[in-house]
């Protein structure tokens, strides 16, 4: 059983491309949309949710967490992969999308300027600049915080005036850079998608975060076989979520692009 974590419903636009990628498998998604958004939130706090978010996942069965939630990525990650699970939990993992992302886009010589958005959180880590600049260290890195747009999203905004206005607000510092590709790190920018890129020149590349996450999420696996995740003729696919069930369902199906059932309401 794989475990994805979001702080809300945007790591849906992750499980998607892993249900894609790696049918094979059964997953258990877990929402915290009770207490999203995470962004505008200390790191403490971050870390002690994301804590929970792996109790819970692991209590229910899972080898591995992927935390969907960039912010979770960035703020707690680190700290629970290094003093949490080997305390708690030595055998099993948790897991980011940030490597991925940046390994991706530090591998393509054609980027020279890169831009960055992210929740306030993500972006105040500073951790997709350090990462990137490890890897190519004369890339130009230009990062924006974009806070509104998650609550947009959540609130089902998605096709309003006012959600493309902001956005463009966001974008423009970013536009002027000049930059040759785009990182939308937050789960929830890649159902903006089509609008940042008509916002964006031609030239510039935006990452399909979940295609890439997924893709390398596959050899990742690929190379642990020692965490032995059960494959399937029948995988399942349950939910969790914090929040409210049908307003799971309902906003869900846009990011997952498909019916939701199965979808439980928890307290952490
Ligand atoms: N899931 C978060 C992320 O990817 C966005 C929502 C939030 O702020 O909690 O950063």
């Amino acid at each position: 059983m794989i475990g994805v974590f979001d702080s809300g419903l945007g790591g849906l636009t992750i499980l998607k491309h892993f249900l894609k990628e790696l049918p094979q498998y059964s997953y258990i998604y877990l929402g915290d949309s009770a207490r999203t958004p995470y962004g505008n939130r200390s790191q403490a706090v971050i870390y002690n949710y994301a804590k929970e978010a792996v109790d819970f996942l692991f209590s229910k069965g899972c080898r591995i967490v992927i935390f969907a939630c960039n912010t979770a990525s960035s703020q707690a990650l680190r700290k629970i992969q290094q003093k949490y699970l080997p305390k708690k939990y030595p055998d099993k993992k948790v897991i980011g999308v940030i490597v991925p992302l940046v390994e991706e886009s530090a591998k393509n010589d054609r980027i020279k300027r890169i831009g960055i958005i992210g929740t306030k959180a993500t972006i105040a880590s500073n951790i997709y600049a350090k990462k990137l600049s490890k890897l190519n260290p004369k890339l130009k890195i230009f990062e924006k915080s974009a806070p509104l747009l998650v609550p947009l999203i959540e609130e089902g905004w998605i096709k309003k005036r006012e959600t493309k206005m902001i956005l463009k607000k966001y974008l423009r510092e970013l536009k002027t850079a000049q930059i040759d590709a785009l990182i939308l790190a937050c789960t929830h920018y890649p159902i903006l998608i089509k609008d940042i890129k008509r916002i964006m020149p031609k030239k510039c590349l935006i990452y399909d975060t979940g295609k890439i996450v997924a893709k390398s999420f596959k050899k990742y696996l690929e190379k642990h076989q020692e965490l032995k995740i059960n494959q399937s003729s029948s995988p399942i696919c349950k939910f969790y979520t914090t929040y409210n069930i049908s307003s799971f369902k309902i906003f869900g199906k846009k990011f997952l692009e498909r019916k939701i059932s199965k979808v439980k309401k928890i307290k952490l």
